[in-house]
């Protein structure tokens, strides 16, 4: 007789830790964009911010919980009422809301981050499971630092916590030190050691700083945790959280292993997510990247290309088709309708009212001018324009450089600010710096150029160019980003989406 499935819940926390990534910064606009993905990705939990950090998290979360109805949406907390009060209130509106409190359980957290006793840690664990079972019907507690804290003493808290009413404890291996049989034996450990853990859903929560977030992952699953957190293309704090694409596609490729494994996840809306987030954060995906890297389905060398020809599971152990990576990119030209625009943009995760689909439509058709073809990476540079904050103190009018062989670039911008329209000229190094010199004379702002980077956002002579800034100042990494199909306005797009971050 075969064994009954058990479901894993795979709980995405790319909008938390995977924004805690140094520069991937995402307005609250493009957070919902991505939660609505998520959702159509079929992702249980979607981690929507942290909501006491900042009054943007707040509205990000706040937004997201009134909008996503079949996932559940959770706030992160610490265990203060500060925290756990703004969580729910941040949540108030959503149909499944859950609230995840973390306290750091190793003795190096206690002794040098918090000078605490472990009693101590016990009683707030307690205090505030409580204070936040009181608020909300969903509650997950995480000891942070689990894999370096003493095992006798993470018991004896995930036991507090379960009795004062957590239905999940999830074990994070917060600076990714673990290794696959340690997380295994501590997850069994866990399950034969803590009184009342049939209460709880066991859950995982792996970072990559030694390269095995997704098989830390695998093990404690295979060990008998049966939520994963994840985030979509591994991005995250330092070297960043379980990729979401990897933990699930392992789970359906190895049906061998995990037999007894169901997911709820389509795994064929993979690949249009990847590119979502990796286009509103600005992290290119490696080409190399399992499952969603460009290569990651290419074959380059005869033989495997003439194997693969005759039989395909000789080189390639996933059917692309199950990322979606089988769907045709082409998607629009210049005689495509509003409607059709509209509803691509819906299947590409952006859901604007009526007034921005119109815009968007014009900006469409001045690009459906400019390029023969339309895709859908087009579409989403031009609409990842329309997800940056309403609040642009600075706005491009006008930009034209004077450059070439032996001139120095000369460049003259026309910027919009409160209504008044400022002019500057400069002279640069190149063409880009003297755009940006102008910008400084113009804004006043000060910021260091860290990183410039020029990307094509598609194949082709005529591809629209995608500029990303990385900038310091007020001692922040700010990220700015801009597309046209002349790459100079997107080097000045950028810079200026950049300048409006700090301004
Ligand atoms: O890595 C970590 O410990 C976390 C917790 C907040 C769960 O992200
Ligand atoms: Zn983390």
């Amino acid at each position: 007789m075969s064994k009954k499935k058990e479901k894993i819940f795979i709980f995405d926390t790319t909008l938390r830790d995977g924004e805690q990534a140094p520069g991937a910064s995402l307005t609250s606009i493009q957070k919902l964009e991505i939660a609505y993905q998520l959702e159509n990705l079929g992702v249980d939990v979607i981690e929507a911010g942290f909501p006491v950090a900042s009054p943007d998290d707040f509205k990000a979360v706040s937004n997201i919980s009134s909008k996503i109805k079949k996932s559940s949406v959770c706030g992160l907390a610490r265990c203060t009422k500060k925290d756990i009060e703004a969580a729910a209130k941040s949540l108030k509106k959503a149909k499944k809301p859950r609230i995840h409190i973390f306290l750091a359980t190793s003795g190096i957290h206690l002794k040098y981050k918090f000078r605490k006793a472990k009693e101590e840690i016990l009683t707030l664990t307690k205090k505030y499971t409580k204070l936040a079972r009181s608020k909300c019907g969903d509650i997950e507690f995480s000891p942070e630092d689990a894999t370096r804290s003493s095992k006798e003493f993470l018991y004896q808290v995930i036991e507090a916590a379960i009795n004062c009413g957590a239905k999940t404890i999830n074990i994070p291996d917060t600076v990714g030190y673990s290794y696959p049989q340690e997380i295994s034996s501590l997850i069994s450990d866990i399950k034969n050691n803590v009184p009342n853990i049939n209460k709880a859903v066991i859950s995982i929560h792996c970072h990559d700083d030694l390269g095995m977030a997704t098989a830390n992952s695998l093990a404690a699953l295979s060990a008998g945790a049966r939520q994963a957190h994840c985030t979509i293309n591994g991005i995250g704090e330092r070297a960043g959280n379980a990729s979401l694409e990897e933990v699930v596609m392992a789970i359906k490729t190895r049906k061998d292993v995990f037999s007894n494994f169901k997911l709820d996840v389509n795994s064929q809306e993979i690949a249009r997510i990847s590119r979502l987030v990796s286009n509103l954060t600005g992290f290119t995906v490696a080409p190399n990247k399992s499952i969603v890297g460009r290569n990651a389905f290419a074959h380059e060398a005869g033989i495997h290309q003439d194997a693969v020809l005759k039989k395909r599971s000789t080189y390639e152990i996933m059917d692309p088709k199950d990322v979606g990576l089988d769907k045709s990119q082409l998607v629009l030209g210049k005689h495509s309708g509003r409607h059709a625009l509209a509803k691509r943009l819906k299947k590409l995760g952006f859901t604007f009212e009526k007034k921005k689909n119109d815009l968007l439509f014009k900006k469409f058709k001045n690009l459906a001018d400019k390029k023969k073809e339309v895709f859908d990476d087009d579409l989403i540079a031009l609409a990842e324009e329309e997800t940056k904050p309403r609040t642009q103190a600075y706005k491009l009018v006008f930009v034209a450089i004077n450059t070439g062989t032996d001139v120095s670039p000369q460049a003259s911008v026309k910027i919009r600010h409160k209504r008044k329209v400022l002019e500057a000229k400069a002279y640069g190094d190149g063409p880009v710096d003297s755009c940006y010199k102008a910008i400084d004379k113009l804004t006043g702002v000060k910021a260091k150029l860290l990183n410039y980077k020029l990307d094509a956002v598609t194949k082709g002579k005529d591809a629209q160019g995608r500029a990303k800034v990385e900038l310091k100042a007020k001692g922040r990494l700010i990220v700015g980003r801009g597309s046209s199909t002349d790459i100079l306005e997107a080097s000045v797009k950028a810079y200026l989406d950049a300048i409006n971050r700090v301004a």
